[in-house]
């Protein structure tokens, strides 16, 4: 979208799933963009398509999902070209992701100092013992007390904090080019969430890595993030750099999300809400599917595909509204 080459650029995805006698599009021409050493956070309500956006740039869409349409280009090559051996190669040393759950990412059955050290033999070829010496000093480095104790203990012997410090451990290890954090810290303690992030933020600006952040904590977002996507029921409705999204947002969806947000003073979650649109995301509809709920909704707005429209530099609004 912007003239400068992004490290991650996704066009017009369209995901589609089975339902009924058709198929859903849960992803609906999704379009934006990573640029290198760039922290976005990708935010929406629960159920927006934000993990299902994720998976199919992992090239991890359930057997049931199909790519519908669209590119994901990273450095130059469209992965949904690449083949099964090609994308293994991609993940974790290109791209690397924090699953939502985070003890399902870690392996129970293996102490946590060994998962880490797997990362450099594998990624690095160090040797079995070099890998371990390293695995202990990142654990370290990620202010886990006691590194060497806790190298030794198995996942459920440590709490969420740490195992998902474990976790932060593991991508320092795989120094990836990108990282998505798929809300790394939900459910942890408000403190250990707020380290986490400090930390990720740290190990983003060492290693000159970008990071894809999807939270649903507009908190995290301000004050983590330099640039946002909002997605609503598998679409995308604004983008922009953190401050004027937050001091001058033009989708009425935006809007309405702040708006909320800004009601509860310090509350900064976005509420759970049902997006589940029902026939109107039926694939090969055209139309907003924010129009049910917009209070300026136009005619147009239920058949027309989402212009994109250009606020400023690098601030984008899909909208037929706007202007
Ligand atoms: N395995 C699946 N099969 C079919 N639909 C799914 C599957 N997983 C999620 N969905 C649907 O895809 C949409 C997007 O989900 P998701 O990407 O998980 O949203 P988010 O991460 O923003 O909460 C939702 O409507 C959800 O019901
Ligand atoms: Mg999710």
């Amino acid at each position: 979208m912007a003239e400068r080459e992004a490290l991650l650029r996704i066009q017009d995805l369209s995901v589609t799933f089975p339902s009924g006698d058709g198929r859903v599009a849960i992803l609906d021409r999704v379009s934006f963009e990573v640029g290198e050493n760039e922290i976005v956070g990708l935010v929406g309500e629960s159920g927006s398509g934000k993990t299902m956006t994720s998976l199919t740039v992992m090239g991890f869409l359930p057997p049931s999902g199909q790519v519908a349409g669209g590119q994901i280009w990273f450095r130059g090559k469209d992965l949904l070209r690449l083949t099964e051996e090609e994308m293994r190669r991609v993940r974790g040393r290109e791209i690397a992701m924090i699953f939502q759950s985070i003890r399902s990412a870690l392996n129970p059955l293996m102490r946590v100092g060994d998962q880490v050290a797997r990362v450099y033999q594998l990624q690095r070829g160090l040797s079995r013992k070099e890998a371990y010496q390293e695995a202990v000093r990142v654990l370290n480095r990620m202010d886990i007390p006691d590194a060497e104790r806790r190298a030794r203990a198995y996942p459920h012997q440590l709490s969420r904090g740490m195992c998902q410090r474990v976790l932060v451990a593991m991508m320092v290890a795989c120094q990836p080019e990108l990282l998505i954090a798929d809300e790394p810290t939900t459910g942890l303690d408000v403190t250990i969430q707020a380290q986490i992030f400090e930390l990720m933020k740290d190990v983003q600006q060492a290693t000159g890595a970008s990071l894809l952040l999807i939270t649903h904590d507009l908190g995290v977002v301000a004050e983590t993030c330099q640039r946002v996507v909002v997605m609503y029921a598998g679409q995308v409705m604004e983008t922009a750099p953190v401050e004027p999204l937050f001091a001058q947002p033009c989708h009425p969806y935006t809007q309405n999300l702040l708006r909320s947000i800004l009601r509860v003073d310090k509350v900064v979650e976005i509420p759970e809400a049902d997006v589940s649109l029902g026939e109107g995301m039926t694939y090969g509809l055209r139309g907003c599917r924010f129009a049910l709920r917009c209070p300026v909704v136009l005619p147009r707005c239920w058949e027309e595909h989402l212009p994109r429209e250009e606020v400023e530099p690098d601030h984008w609004v899909f909208c037929h509204n706007y202007g």
